[in-house]
């Protein structure tokens, strides 16, 4: 007997049929160069340490980074993103040791760019890992984050980060102007070839609770409040407006951040530049993945290749990820 539906059915399944037919059909595809790795700096020569809330991320030493980064590169990963952890001694109110150019972040720069002249170094221009109160700027007398006197601030710490080596200078701080004066400060100094990413659609966030974890710049732990100048995740007109005055004034790529709760607005800020858009999947993302895995609740490789392949499916061209190396060993294996 043929079934009421055999004839003339439109059947979507002839082709998933076969593993063939889906890698041939697949209309998005995750490459190692697309993702970069976010990797934590530990400043003295001691033993890297373990993030609980990241698993598998460290606090890498030298040794240690320098392995790392061959084992991206092996894996076809081209781009690092560096975090570092400054000792507390280190940190003040104005977060001085951001303009050190023998800080943490500068020092290892001009190692690896002598290392790895290859891989592409990202660098954030922000004030939270030097300031002992953990926030992106320096405060003024009523405890809100000074705009004009962190802009001044973050261009001069883009000097020196463009003077140590790096490619792309990734302002995070999310104050109005940033990406102008960063311009301004780096043409001015020679360092035309220097690239500004900007974190331009970066929203005030439980997700980067982890984060804060590892670089020590949570003193208020669990949430600090930075919603006077991180974006509010109920505003998709905002964050495009904002994203779009990155890109008047002279940024090379913009981010979406973060990345998989935040999927729409990456689709609506595709259609409306034509610079390349990067998504940062946070440190939470990665976290509740892991944590969903390790109670054996959801499948690890499964999860993550999934939640990569939408980040890319919704318009990302590059995607900062703690996945970086795994999802790039699985691509290649
Ligand atoms: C700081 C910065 C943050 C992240 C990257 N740069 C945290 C914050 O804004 O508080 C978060 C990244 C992550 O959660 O993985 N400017």
């Amino acid at each position: 007997m043929t079934s009421p539906l055999s004839i003339g059915q439109p059947r979507p399944r002839r082709n998933r049929r076969s593993p063939a037919l889906r890698e041939m059909l697949a209309e998005t595809r995750l490459h190692p160069a697309r993702l970069v790795a976010p990797l934590f700096l530990k400043a003295d020569n001691g033993p890297s340490e373990d993030i609980d809330s990241l698993p598998g991320q460290r606090r890498l030493n030298a040794t240690d980074l320098t392995r790392e980064c061959e084992a991206l590169l092996k894996a076809g990963v081209r781009s690092a993103a560096l975090f570092p952890c400054t000792p507390a001694g280190l940190k003040n109110d104005t977060g001085t040791e951001s303009l050190n150019p023998d800080n943490l972040l500068n020092t290892t720069v001009r190692c690896l760019k002598k290392e790895f002249p290859d891989l592409v170094l990202f660098a954030d221009a922000a004030l939270d890992p030097y300031t002992t109160h953990g926030h992106d700027g320096v405060l003024d007398a009523a405890g809100d984050v000074d705009n004009d006197r962190t802009v001044e601030i973050l261009a001069r710490m883009a000097v020196r980060q463009a003077e140590a080596g790096v490619d792309y200078v990734a302002p995070s701080d999310m104050m109005d102007g940033r990406v102008k004066a960063i311009r301004a400060a780096l043409d001015e100094t020679g360092h035309h070839q220097t690239g500004l990413l900007a974190y331009s659609a970066k929203f005030a966030s439980a997700y980067y609770g982890p984060f804060r974890d590892a670089v020590g710049s949570a003193t208020a732990k669990g949430y600090l409040d930075k919603r006077t100048y991180q974006l509010n995740g109920a505003n998709t007109r905002e964050a495009l407006h904002d994203a779009l005055l990155d890109e008047t004034e002279g940024a090379d790529i913009l981010m979406v951040k973060p990345a998989g709760v935040y999927l729409d607005i990456l689709c609506e800020l595709r259609r409306r530049t034509l610079l390349p858009l990067a998504a940062y999947q946070v440190s939470g993302e990665y976290a509740q993945i892991h944590a969903a895995a390790r109670q054996g609740w959801m499948d690890l490789h499964a999860a993550m290749t999934e939640s990569l392949l939408a980040i890319h499916r919704a318009g990302a061209d590059l995607i900062f990820t703690y996945f970086a190396k795994a999802a790039a060993q699985l691509i290649q294996s």
